[in-house]
């Protein structure tokens, strides 16, 4: 019997899926097997993570900074998220019964039109979802995110809508990819890295972190558990005593 009754659980937990290339390299394979054993941890967790009842999840799939890979490594990091698009519009309906919403995270003007399309299609068809947000973040990078809220902003300014004193910071909130959703409770990086790599700067500001050595393919629901149980265990202060 699995032990996962929680007495608390974090709002909203962002994973940055890391360690796939090291995956494959131990098992002497090309880094892109471990990008294809890395996106079935992803399918996994994502379902786990909806039965806990984990409200919001964000899962960092590609970074702004990723595209600096060999081509044929972006190339087949690109084909996986076009598969998991097909996959996630033939089980439309499945999804929609479970009451999940899909967002990616991210600039999708740098996508193909197909993957923009399916995108949209998928995001437009489960806006009315609401027990379980899987967003996934590609393309994405915290800076630039904050970065394309502020030029909003800007612009609201320049127009004469708004005074510069009148800025807040909801409206920089208001401004990502994340607008509605609460902030992120918890940070959990496999791999062994110990940094944020521009992941949800803003939504993390009081998150609280978990590291662990495994990598992201080996990654399993006792894995999560395990983090879990460590997040009930701290004790959050906000800045208070
Ligand atoms: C994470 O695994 C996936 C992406 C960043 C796209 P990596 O590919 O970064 O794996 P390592 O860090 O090289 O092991
Ligand atoms: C962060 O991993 C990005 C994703 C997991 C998508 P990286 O492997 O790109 O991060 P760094 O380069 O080690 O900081
Ligand atoms: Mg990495």
């Amino acid at each position: 019997m699995a032990d996962n009754n929680f007495s608390v659980l974090p709002a909203h937990i962002g994973i940055i899926m890391d360690g796939n290339g090291r995956w494959a390299k131990s098992r002497g394979l090309p880094r892109k097997m471990g990008h294809i054993e890395g996106a079935k941890t992803f399918r996994r967790i994502g379902e786990y993570a909806g039965d806990l009842g984990i409200r919001h999840i964000s899962f960092y799939a590609f970074s702004t900074e990723n595209w600096a890979r060999p081509e044929d490594e972006v190339n087949a990091i690109m084909k996986l998220f076009g598969d998991y698009l097909k996959e996630a519009e033939d089980r439309l309906q499945e999804n929609i019964e479970k009451g999940i919403r899909l967002r990616f995270l991210g600039d999708k003007d740098a996508l193909t039109p197909e993957l923009r399309a399916a995108m949209e299609y998928l995001e437009n068809a489960t806006k009315d979802m609401d027990k379980v947000n899987l967003n996934l973040a590609i393309n994405y990078g915290g800076q630039q995110e904050i970065l394309h809220s502020v030029k909003n902003i800007a612009r609201d300014v320049l127009s004469g809508k708004i005074k510069p004193d009148e800025i807040t910071s909801d409206m920089i909130q208001q401004g990502l990819y994340t607008a509605e959703q609460p902030p992120v409770d918890l940070v959990i990086r496999p791999s062994g890295e110990q940094r944020l790599s521009n992941f949800l700067l803003w939504q993390s500001a009081y998150a609280e972190f978990w590291y662990s050595d495994v990598l992201w393919p080996d990654f399993t629901e006792r894995d999560l558990d395990e983090a879990l149980r460590a997040y009930e265990k701290r004790n959050r202060r906000f800045g208070g005593v």
